[in-house]
Order: structure tokens, then sequence, then C-alpha cells
């Protein structure tokens, strides 16, 4: 399998233990409970960046070599990436909702839980899509050429919840995270 495949099947193994985290805060909330809104906030500050800026472009990359080899594949592919830009505008609306949360201002309970449920929804299945269709076919067609040039024209930088800055940036997450069984911190 190719180290660039490897790479993107472990930041969603790692990407899917972070949305667990967030539907265990969701559901705290549902039922009533305290839920940890500031966890929540740094899941969604995480999710604002290095997915938008690393793993949809590394996988649009991909994906664009594809359609070069199998023309047919276009249309599907569009809804691909098309789903990259509603999830992305998706992780938008629910990054704000937190952040309403977090000003103190009063939001209706089923709104939250309906921004938030589309939001996990969205994500876990874009996750299996692309991991049970898309990630093997790129398999396929993609030659040992051609990964070397997507990984030439990626614009890579290490995921910054597992290199700690020392500027306190996602500490809670971290915190949250390393010991939840199936988190890698040495990939993506
Ligand atoms: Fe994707
Ligand atoms: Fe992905």
């Amino acid at each position: 399998m190719s180290a660039i495949i490897e790479q993107l099947n472990q930041e969603h193994a790692n990407m899917s233990r972070i949305l667990d985290l967030l539907e265990h805060e969701i559901d705290a909330f549902g039922n009533g409970e305290v839920a940890d809104f500031h966890l929540v906030q740094e899941i969604m500050d995480y999710c604002l960046d290095y997915p938008e800026a690393c793993h949809h472009p590394k996988e649009d990359a991909i994906y664009a070599v594809m359609i070069d080899r199998r023309p047919n594949l276009a249309d599907e592919i569009a809804d691909l990436s098309g789903a990259h830009a509603k999830l992305g505008r998706q992780t938008q609306g629910a990054h704000g909702t937190v952040e309403r949360i977090m000003r103190d201002e009063t939001l209706a309970r089923d709104l939250v839980l309906d921004v938030f449920g589309t939001f996990l929804d969205s994500y876990r299945l874009h996750i299996k899509l692309e991991e049970e269709n898309f990630f093997p076919e790129a398999a396929r067609l993609l030659n040992d050429a051609d990964w070397a040039r997507v990984a030439q024209t990626l614009a890579d930088r290490p995921n910054p919840l597992l290199i700690d800055a020392g500027d306190g940036r996602f500490a809670t997450l971290r915190q949250g995270i390393l010991h939840m069984p199936g988190f890698s911190a040495a990939l993506g």
C-alpha cells in the first residue's frame, strides 16, 4: 500500500477517535449532564486546522490523478470533492456554534444537538465512503510515479495534535485522546 494511503488511513483512525470524544460530550449535553465545551471548542479548532488544510487537499490531489486515469470516475469524484466543501461548511457551522456557547449565548438545546449530530454523521459517512470505495480504487489506479508526483505537490506539515509546540494549543484534546485505544501518535 502506498505510504500516502497508509497515512490517510491513520488520519481517519485518529479522526474517528476525535469524533467519538466529541460525541461523548454532545451526548452528555443532550442528557442534561455537564459537557466539557472547552474540549468541544478545541476539537472544532482542530477540525478547522489540520484536516481542512492538509488531509482533504492530499485526497483531492489523489482524486485528480484518478480522474486522469479513468475519466468515467469524474462524476463520482466530483461528488466527493463537493463533500469536502460541504464538510468544510459544516465544520465552520459547528465551530461557530461552540464559539457562541463559550460566549455564554443561550442556544436551543435541539439546535446544538442538530448541528453536532449532522456534523458527526457527515464526517463518519465520508470517512467510510473513502475507505471502502476510493482508497482501494486509488491503490489500484496510481503507480509509483503517480504517488511520487502526488507527494511532491503536497503542502504537508506536521499534525499540530501530535507535535506539542508548547503554546498550549490543543492541550486538552491531546490529553483526552492520547490514551484512547486505537489512537496513533506515530502518524498523521
Ligand atoms: Fe475526504
Ligand atoms: Fe479523508
